[in-house]
């Protein structure tokens, strides 16, 4: 393993493949454990920096750390000095200072966690940069297909809607490809990026053609808060040629499932009826973030087994 998880392609098939087997077996050995915690990380210091919004990535991070007993620390951009204008070096010094031997980061702005990873001596793990990469998202919907359809290689899987915005699809379509997955991207022309065509994946703009096709159907969020232009005519008209309803979902396969990373706009891009169904992972996902992070941390700050 190198040294940072910045983006997908930091992992070859075989790191991949160390941290998904990690997870699972991270998970084994806390399951039906009253005390769902392992000593491995006692001692070290994980730093969680947000810079951006976040429930589920934030919170999952600071389990995973505690979860393997080491010092936790929440910095939040408001509240901090980052309000008074202090830059990333500065905080990144500062955070060095202190003996920080990981830093967790999510930033606005694409790219950051990388000029992070020039300044300070521990890991940096990007939990999530502008429109670039979410690496731990990606662990985290492999090791859920992993667990629902037994393997990787060959599986087929959909990536859905806001491509363009999406750091959840980047990340995915990398490391699927790498884990021997086959992606097809959908969405319409607007909410693809210009050089697509050189990603290791197919472009459909129907998801009604490609929907019996596959064995995963990932849907991703709308991100209104990164559109400062309609790429779209109405919210309904986008749901109408991309949203996943259960008439559509009738169209998978029996064993097909349906993936999203969450934050969800119920009714837009997914329906109540298939959020809640049981084809979706969407909770699964939340929970496997847990242990996914946990092995990232873990094999990146080189602890021994327990
Ligand atoms: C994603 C993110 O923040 O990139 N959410 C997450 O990490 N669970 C996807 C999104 O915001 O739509």
């Amino acid at each position: 393993m190198k040294r940072h998880l910045l983006e997908a392609a930091d992992l070859d098939r075989d790191d991949a493949t160390l941290v998904l087997d990690t997870a699972a077996q991270i998970d084994q050995a806390l399951a039906g454990r009253e005390v769902k915690k392992l000593p491995t990380l006692r001692g070290r210091t994980v730093v969680n920096l947000f810079y951006e919004d976040s429930t589920r990535t934030r919170i999952s991070f600071e389990l995973a750390a505690k979860r393997l007993s080491a010092d936790v620390i929440n910095f939040s951009a408001k509240g901090s000095s980052v309000s008074k204008g202090e830059s990333l070096k500065d905080t990144a010094l500062t955070l060095e200072a202190m003996g920080a031997d990981a830093v967790v980061v999510r930033h606005w702005a694409s790219g950051a966690p990388h000029r992070l990873a020039h300044w300070v001596r521990g890991s940096v793990v990007n939990a999530g940069d502008g429109t670039h990469e979410h690496p731990t998202q990606a662990l985290l919907d492999a090791y859920t297909i992993r667990q629902r359809l037994g393997r990787l290689e060959g599986v087929r899987v959909a990536v859905v809607g806001d491509v363009l915005h999406s750091r959840v699809a980047r990340s995915n379509v990398g490391l699927l490809h790498t884990l021997g997955a086959e992606v097809t991207l959908v969405a319409p022309p607007t909410l693809l990026p210009v050089g697509v065509g050189s990603w290791p994946a197919e472009v459909s703009y129907d998801l009604d053609a490609v929907l019996p096709k596959v064995d995963v159907v990932m849907m991703l969020r709308v991100q209104a808060e990164r559109m400062n232009a309609s790429f779209f005519p109405s919210a309904r008209e986008y749901s109408r040629r991309y949203g996943l309803d259960a008439r559509r979902m009738g169209a998978l396969h029996d064993d097909a499932i349906v993936m999203h990373p969450g934050p969800m706009n119920r009714g837009m891009e997914i329906a109540a009826e298939v959020a809640d169904s049981a084809r979706s992972t969407i909770v699964e996902q939340v929970a496997n973030g847990v242990s996914t992070r946990m092995a990232v941390l873990y094999l990146l700050l080189g602890g021994s087994p327990q």
